[in-house]
């Protein structure tokens, strides 16, 4: 037993360690394959000895699809904010005002601004023990959970200089290629995207699912140490020991004793801050002794002993030139607008995002405006403002199309929604090769066709919808222009290995509005087969897990429509997989149909994302809060007193996890 402890705690110091490597220093010293190896013997391990389980241990960094309402929580130290200034004049103002009131020689710290979402972090006798927002500054939302599943952010402390007890402050970011993957995705899925990567940091962060935050790939970097014993007088030695310590801090900060070398910091970082994989916004300038910060101390809402420096947001001034519609793959038709070209952060800009018909709109936007175009955190620049001074002869009014620009069916606007639509799903031509597209994307079909293919395929007559991929003859492609007996057989082979993807992905790759690949696999397991769920109602289908009433409309919707079960059929035909696999169905019974559980608590013999799989592969349904229809909570120790409160007045079962593993037989 000794020897497993012990195992398992140099697992978990080394797994610590290659997590350091990777994520604070970018220097892995083992393959990823190596890295998954170690990790699953470490989980293997403790599902076996529970009874050595830490909450910091590595494997908890996965996350837990338990439902949590936050708790707020006061900080020690009130959350302020700095003052900030676009103007170097402001900056030297700040520097003599430092000088006047010290008297004495000093140092500045120069920061990069990290442009995220603020956390500060608890740490106890070397542990993460509590990760808080900002909220209002002086009480913010309990986080820990999601925190821990940042890899940058070390859940034990490496060496042994740190003090018993201190918090640490800093930004949590989604760097810039992370942020656009999730918006691509989004968009496939027509979720809202967000606007730049701070609320995409904020808005995950704030995820009660924390195994979708683990799967967002947040980072940090940690600026400002507070507590009773910190180790140096200098801020700027702090983070050096912090660094020691295990956190990511900035390699960019500079301690500087003239103001000519922080202008020099600005002016290098103002345009060397395009390269940095996270956004930025700023310069923030720190006295570095704390004995000279507590002499200066704050405002009542800032520190005297520091400012921000914010960077000019980029903008260009340019002609409206015309406004095109594009219409995607739902049917969904977007404005954008094309401009003169003109130079922004590096790049030419010939084409603005305008959004929907609300926007253009708002901006009271006429042709041949003179507009302005900013990049700020958006994935497309957008047009920020008119120029109505500039308007010299006024051009039309931009409108909205009315009819599909494709194929010139009126449009319509679903209730609640911003964009219009074109409804002719079946003859308008970028929503079937939308279509197509999606079918063989990589988390769909996976089929090696690019959108050229299916240009290539449908201009020459090959295919109209996706089953008929796979009636293409490989005679037929061989000869067509930029093709070889070498690429058909790719092809051909892609098409022959789509037979086998499962069920799941083939209901994501039909493309039903709202039915991403997560809400796929739900829909796939709670309804088995493709004909169970074409015929399932309103009622049944919103009875499952977060399905809702906007998927729900939808699948039924889908489903009512003739051509689509033509289509499937078509794949039917052609051997795709319309069902769940028989080997996954064979463990799955219905010991616990039609009853409803709420977990709460810790468990010892699984944990609670197996109860959640024991519960449904049962055939039961797993949901977050007790209400009448709760049929059972399965308790484990320290249930939260709200649910215990509620489910005693409710009258509902509590059960312990023995009496649950009874009511399945499992030994
Ligand atoms: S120091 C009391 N340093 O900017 C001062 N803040 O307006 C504590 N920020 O809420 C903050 N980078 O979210 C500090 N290097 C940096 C920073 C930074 C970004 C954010 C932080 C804070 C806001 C201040």
């Amino acid at each position: 037993m000794e020897n497993i402890k012990q195992h398992i705690h140099s697992l978990r110091a080394e797994i610590d360690r290659h997590n350091y490597n990777y994520y604070v220093l970018s220097a892995p010293e083992i393959s990823d394959f190596e890295f998954d190896q170690k990790l699953k013997e470490l989980q293997d391990l403790e599902s076996k000895h529970p009874e050595f389980f830490d909450p910091n241990s590595p494997t908890q960094r996965v996350g837990s699809d338990a439902n949590k309402n936050f708790m707020q929580v006061e900080h020690e130290y009130p959350m302020l904010s700095l003052a900030n200034t676009y103007s170097e004049g402001e900056i030297s103002d700040f520097y003599s005002r430092v000088e006047k009131a010290l008297n004495e020689p000093f140092e500045i710290v120069c920061e990069l601004k990290y442009d995220g979402t603020s956390i500060s972090l608890i740490y106890e006798k070397g542990e993460l023990t509590r990760a808080i927002t900002r909220g209002d500054g002086t009480k913010g939302d309990d986080v820990t959970a999601n925190v821990k599943t940042i890899r940058s952010i070390p859940l034990k402390l490496m060496g042994n200089d740190y003090p018993e007890k201190f918090e640490i402050r800093g930004e949590i970011l989604m760097p810039w290629n992370v942020f656009d993957a999730l918006n691509k995705e989004r968009e496939e899925q027509e979720e809202p995207l967000f606007a730049n990567p701070r609320n995409a940091a904020s808005g995950t962060l704030k995820l009660q699912n924390s195994s979708i935050v683990a799967g967002r790939k947040l980072d940090s970097y940690l600026y400002y140490l507070l507590g009773e014993n910190l180790p140096e007088d200098g801020h700027y030695e702090n983070l050096q020991k912090a660094k020691s310590w295990g956190f990511k801090t900035s390699d960019a900060t500079r301690k500087f004793d003239n103001i000519d070398d922080v202008f020099g910091f600005i002016k290098y970082w103002d345009v060397e801050r395009k390269n940095l994989s996270v956004a930025t916004d700023g310069i923030v300038l720190k006295v570095n002794s704390l004995r000279q910060q507590k002499n200066l101390g704050f405002t009542a809402k800032s520190p005297r002993w520091a400012i921000a420096y914010k960077f000019q947001p980029e903008k260009a001034l340019t002609k409206l030139l015309s406004v095109s519609f594009q219409v995607g793959r739902t049917g969904a038709v977007t404005p954008v607008a094309n401009l003169e070209p003109v130079q922004l952060s590096g790049t030419v800009v010939k084409r603005a995002s305008l959004h929907n018909a609300d926007i253009i709109k708002s901006l009271d936007l006429h042709y041949n405006d003179m507009v302005y175009v900013e990049k700020g955190g958006e994935i497309i620049p957008k047009i920020v403002e008119v120029d109505k001074s500039a308007r010299f002869l006024i051009g039309d009014t931009v409108q909205f199309v009315k009819n599909c620009p494709e194929c010139g069916t009126p449009l319509i606007r679903y209730e609640g929604e911003a964009a219009f639509y074109c409804p002719n799903e079946a003859g308008c031509e970028p929503q079937i090769k939308g279509k197509i597209e999606h079918f063989v994307s990589r988390k769909a079909m996976d089929i090696h066709a690019g959108s050229e293919t299916i240009e290539h395929f449908y201009s020459a007559g090959l295919i109209h919808n996706a089953a008929d991929l796979y009636a293409v003859k490989i005679e037929s492609i061989m000869n067509l222009e930029r093709w070889g007996e070498k690429s058909a057989r790719n092809y051909m082979e892609s098409i022959r290995q789509s037979k086998n993807v499962p069920f799941e992905r083939v209901l994501f790759a039909l493309g039903i509005r709202f039915v991403g690949e997560t809400v796929a696999k739900r829909l796939a397991y709670s309804f088995q087969n493709i004909d169970a769920l074409s015929q399932a109602t309103l009622e049944q289908l919103t009875a499952v897990d977060e399905i809702g009433e906007r998927i729900a409309q939808s699948v039924v919707c889908y489903f009512s429509d003739e051509k689509n079960i033509e289509l499937i059929q078509k794949l039917k035909n052609a051997g795709l997989q319309f069902e769940i696999d028989e080997k996954i169905l064979s463990e799955k019974t219905t010991k616990l149909a039609g009853l409803t559980f709420v977990i709460s608590g810790t468990f010892s013999n699984y944990s609670r994302d197996e109860y959640k799989a024991l519960i449904e592969k049962n055939g039961g349904k797993n949901v977050g809060s007790v209400s009448a229809k709760t049929d059972y909570i399965l308790a484990g120790e320290n249930m939260g007193p709200a649910k215990l409160e509620k489910a005693q007045k409710l009258g509902i079962k509590i059960i312990d996890e023995e009496e649950f593993l009874e009511l399945i037989d499992n030994p």
